[in-house]
């Protein structure tokens, strides 16, 4: 793997409200695999860090501040959720409500845990994210807990374990080509017009 100047932060955001998530358990596992290709890893699982609806109670809340400082911190997201009615779970959506210029020129990973593919869930973590400015990673992971799991609940898909190997690669790779580019141009003073330049 390439050395790079920049140390990559990356948070994992579950989002499901199930004990036995299956879309967290592989968020865990994911980070696991992230942490072993020189990269920091983070957990913010909203089933125990409750943040309150957007605008509902004062930005001071002690769940607010703690996502706060953990979205801080990170340079890289990977944004977990079930398949709900093809949509994001309601806790992901509401996270990503209280965020948005700590988004831009960050790199994102997604997981979804669905019977189908969970692609029109895994769209709309890209939307959000893109309207924030952030970068998405072009694949996603899509999790089939029937297929992909055992009656124990341990993974058992060696095509899904693959696919998490690759994505903790590559998001790493890419994740800290792009940061470094972000923080290269916020450094710099004769361009005027960049990307970064907004966020100066
Ligand atoms: C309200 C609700 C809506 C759901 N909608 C879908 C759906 O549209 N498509 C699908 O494949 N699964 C759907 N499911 C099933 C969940 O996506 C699936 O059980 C998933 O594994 C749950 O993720 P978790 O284990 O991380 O909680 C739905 C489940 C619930 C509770």
């Amino acid at each position: 793997m390439m050395k790079s100047a920049i140390k990559l932060n990356v948070l994992g955001v579950g989002s499901s409200m199930r004990e036995q998530s299956y879309s967290t358990a592989v968020l865990k596992i994911i980070l696991e695999r992230v942490s072993r290709n020189e990269a920091e890893t983070k957990l913010l699982d909203l089933r125990l860090t409750r943040i309150p609806m957007l605008y509902s109670t004062k930005e001071d809340a002690e769940e607010i501040i703690h996502a706060t400082e953990l979205v801080k911190w990170a340079n890289a997201f990977i944004l977990s959720t079930p398949d709900y009615h093809g949509s994001m779970s309601a806790p992901i959506k509401n996270f990503l409500d209280h965020f948005w210029s700590e988004f831009a020129g960050k790199i994102f990973g997604y997981i979804v845990a669905s019977h189908e593919k969970g692609l029109t869930a895994m769209d709309q973590m890209r939307t959000a994210v893109r309207q924030c400015y952030g970068w998405s990673m072009p694949y996603g992971l899509s999790v089939n807990p029937e297929e992909d799991f055992d009656d124990r609940g341990n993974l058992s898909s060696e095509k899904l374990s693959n696919r998490l190997d690759m994505v903790a690669r590559d998001l790493v790779v890419y994740g800290k080509l792009i940061r470094q580019q972000f923080v290269n141009d916020l450094a710099e003073k004769n361009v005027v017009n960049s990307f970064a330049a907004y966020y100066k």
